[in-house]
């Protein structure tokens, strides 16, 4: 028989992202419509596991959907990664009686959510939270299109002053695992090359296609990196470049500027569809879960699956390129 919720717990874990405030502020004020008391727990599972509760009411999350970052703060906890370390966690949560709780975050947090699904009664909820976009069973994470406008207009003023040089510039974008960042920035930017982690790729021949384009009369280029890329440090493959064509290079390294920032209209409408959705499955008795979108649709994937199942590139993209960057 379905359990009755009363109290519901909610954090966020590991990297922040945009949006996330706006995801904290539906559950809240989503769960309280519907009756539930609500917990904010602060600084990931490390504040879980320390005790650190705040009762939450509407007010505590007003004027917070257009702000970066997480009201809440978060942390990359490995204590969870241990049974003692989420057994502190389980009974932090009972102390205070919570029943439910909401995790915002990535696969390793929702790793640790599965865990605790197995080792107790408390219904866990997940909504992906990555800017990375490398989470299976939604089309899009909470924060990847405002890291994409991030890194997108950084590349726009790049290109002003690679042109006004006629050097090759390197952007390093985040993804530790994926490339979904740097596909889209590279697309929507104009980039000459993409590098991801998805794709094997030969320096040699990023070389051949540079001097190719040479030919056809480009004076400046740039390649978008993905920091997780399997050929090489960014740094390393920019030396190599500059080498073998004689050419000015340089390397900017977009870093966590893709990390803050105010959450774009689609972060925002995203988190507040999914954070209503997230208590509305809880309320009607799905647990060990993660909520996401897929074409339009809210939908519900076990745990498991979301750090289990890859979700691949759009090779489209990288078809086009070439075409495009002629
Ligand atoms: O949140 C994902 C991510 O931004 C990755 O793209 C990046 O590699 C990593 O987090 C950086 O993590 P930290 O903030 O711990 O350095």
């Amino acid at each position: 028989m379905k359990k009755q919720l009363r109290k519901l717990g909610i954090l966020t874990s590991g990297g922040d992202a945009p949006g996330m405030n706006a995801a904290i502020r539906a559950v809240v004020r989503s769960a309280i419509f519907h009756g539930l008391e609500v917990v904010g727990i602060r600084r990931g599972y490390s504040g879980l596991i320390a005790g650190d509760f705040q009762k939450f009411n509407q007010r505590s999350v007003a004027n917070i959907i257009q702000k970066g970052g997480t009201i809440l703060e978060t942390s990359r906890c490995s204590e969870m990664l241990e049974v003692e370390g989420r057994k502190k966690a389980i009974d932090a949560l009972l102390s205070q009686e919570i029943d439910g709780c909401v995790i915002i975050g990535g696969g390793g947090s929702f790793r640790a959510a599965q865990a605790m699904s197995e080792e107790s009664e408390v219904a866990f909820m997940g909504i992906p939270g990555s800017i990375d976009n490398d989470i299976w069973g939604t089309d899009f994470s909470i924060g990847f299109h405002t890291a994409v406008n991030t890194a997108l207009d950084a590349i726009d003023r790049i290109r002003d002053t690679a042109s006004a040089f006629e050097r090759i510039f390197f952007v390093e974008v985040m993804g530790r695992q994926s490339g979904f960042i740097a596909l889209t920035v590279g697309l929507a930017g104009g980039a000459e090359q993409i590098i991801v982690p998805e794709i094997d790729m030969d320096v040699e021949s990023l070389c051949q296609n540079l001097r190719e384009s040479f030919k056809r009369g480009k004076r400046s280029s740039i390649i978008v990196v993905a920091e997780g890329n399997t050929v090489d440090d960014t740094i390393n493959i920019e030396k190599y470049v500059q080498m073998r064509l004689k050419v000015e290079t340089r390397l900017c390294t977009l870093g966590h500027i893709q990390r803050g920032g105010s959450p774009i209209a689609a972060d925002r409408i995203l988190a507040s569809c999914l954070g209503v959705a997230a208590v509305e499955g809880l309320l009607n008795g799905k647990k060990g879960h993660a909520v996401g979108e897929v074409k339009g649709e809210i939908v519900y994937t076990p745990f498991k699956d979301t750090w289990q199942k890859k979700k691949t590139i759009d090779e489209r993209f990288l078809k086009y390129i070439p075409v495009l960057s002629q």
